[in-house]
């Protein structure tokens, strides 16, 4: 019997990842030439969303001036960090174009895959995700923010998204969770087809009705999309508008690989003081730069590997030309990599003392986005 290994297990991902390979074996697209509207966000100008399955329909929705829908999820646990924030900005930036935005707590896959409790996970989404998301600017309307182990106050929406969970069930086989997931433990499956339900849940009567949704992810969470694709293609009523998806680099941690929760000296958390986080980019930033500075000097750095101008890069330089000067100047030698950390810290703790007031003031905010 051949054996075919799942080629990312949304619940493990390994630290390397091959973007490319990923998407040719997925048989997702690169990300194409889009409108103005979409330029003007870094993180579409500069390649950091990379690629996307349907993406059209949710361009011709904004062209049509269409309602549609994006809808993303979060796993609360531990410090909300940059690499949340990069998925906060995709949020609010579709709030601006007039997206419908409903965004899930997957409260019962952090249960089942991480064996947190439902409780544990409430005060992390509330405290971590939802206080950040506030002060970085997702406003309340049109913004429905729920728990997976609490859809809504009414019961006939409640229902409908559970109950579409099991008429996912009943339409998905075992093989081909297995294909996608490879084995995996009851409780993840039934965390996946949850997923499912959180995807395609706006488009039920109850909710929207038929609508273009878009699903801004990580490319580890592309299997959830495959299997939410294909089994909402089998169903005839209701009849769904297949699912758009867009996936984003990983804002790299500070010592390369991913940025991760549970590893507080690969991250910079939204809540680090100044001082944290100028000790934490001089001791711990991946630097492209050369081990002496003769050597520097003379060949020069190299900022594609280097910790510190991805951050600037996808964060905190939006000005390209400022950017290109910083890029070209490490390149050559004539910026130093404790030049370019210091860059970076200025910009950053400003951010985040900014950051940090506005968050005091999301407190009383938070009931607006939940208990709809
Ligand atoms: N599985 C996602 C994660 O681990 C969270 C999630 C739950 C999600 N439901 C979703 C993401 C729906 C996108 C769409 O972070």
């Amino acid at each position: 019997m051949s054996k075919k290994e799942p080629m990312i297990n949304p619940w493990d991902i390994s630290e390397k990842i091959n973007y490319g390979k990923l998407m040719k074996e997925f048989g997702i697209s690169p990300m194409k030439s889009l409108p103005k509207a979409f330029t003007k966000n870094i993180l579409f100008r500069r390649g950091i969303v990379f690629a996307h399955r349907d993406f059209q329909r949710i361009l011709e929705a904004i062209r049509d001036k269409k309602k549609f829908v994006m809808m993303t999820g979060l796993m609360p646990t531990g410090k909300f960090h940059l690499g949340h924030a990069l998925v906060a900005q995709q949020m609010i930036f579709y709030q601006s174009l007039g997206a419908e935005l409903y965004i899930a707590v997957a409260d019962i896959e952090a249960y089942n895959a991480r064996g947190q409790s439902i409780e544990e996970s409430r005060k992390i989404a509330i405290e971590e995700y939802i206080k950040n998301y506030i002060a970085l600017g997702l406003k309340p309307q049109n913004c429905e923010i729920y728990f997976q182990s609490d859809r809504s106050k009414d019961g006939k929406k409640s229902n409908a998204y559970y109950r579409l969970q099991n008429l996912l069930a009943k339409h998905s086989t075992f093989n081909e969770v297995k294909a996608i997931y490879g084995e995996i433990s009851p409780g993840k499956m039934l965390s996946a087809l949850l997923q499912g339900s959180d995807m395609l849940h706006p488009q039920l009567k109850e909710f929207e009705g038929a609508i273009p949704v878009v699903v801004p992810v990580g490319i580890d969470q592309d299997p959830h999309l495959r299997l939410a694709r294909d089994i909402s293609k089998r169903i005839k009523s209701p009849k769904f508008i297949q699912l758009s998806s867009t996936y984003h680099m990983f804002l790299p941690g500070l010592k390369g690989g991913k940025m991760s929760s549970s590893d507080p000296s690969s991250f910079i958390a939204l809540t680090d003081s100044p001082k944290e986080v100028e000790s934490k980019i001089k001791r711990y930033a991946f630097s492209g730069g050369k081990d002496t500075l003769e050597q520097h000097r003379k060949h020069g750095g190299n900022p594609d590997i280097d910790v510190s101008y991805q951050y600037l890069k996808m964060f905190f330089e939006p000005d390209d030309t400022k950017l290109k000067k910083i890029h070209d100047d490490y390149k050559s030698g004539k910026m130093l990599t404790s030049e370019l950390k210091q860059i970076l810290i200025k910009k950053m703790t400003a951010f985040l003392q900014e950051h940090q007031k506005k968050r005091k003031l999301a407190e009383k905010q938070i009931d607006k986005f939940i208990y709809k």
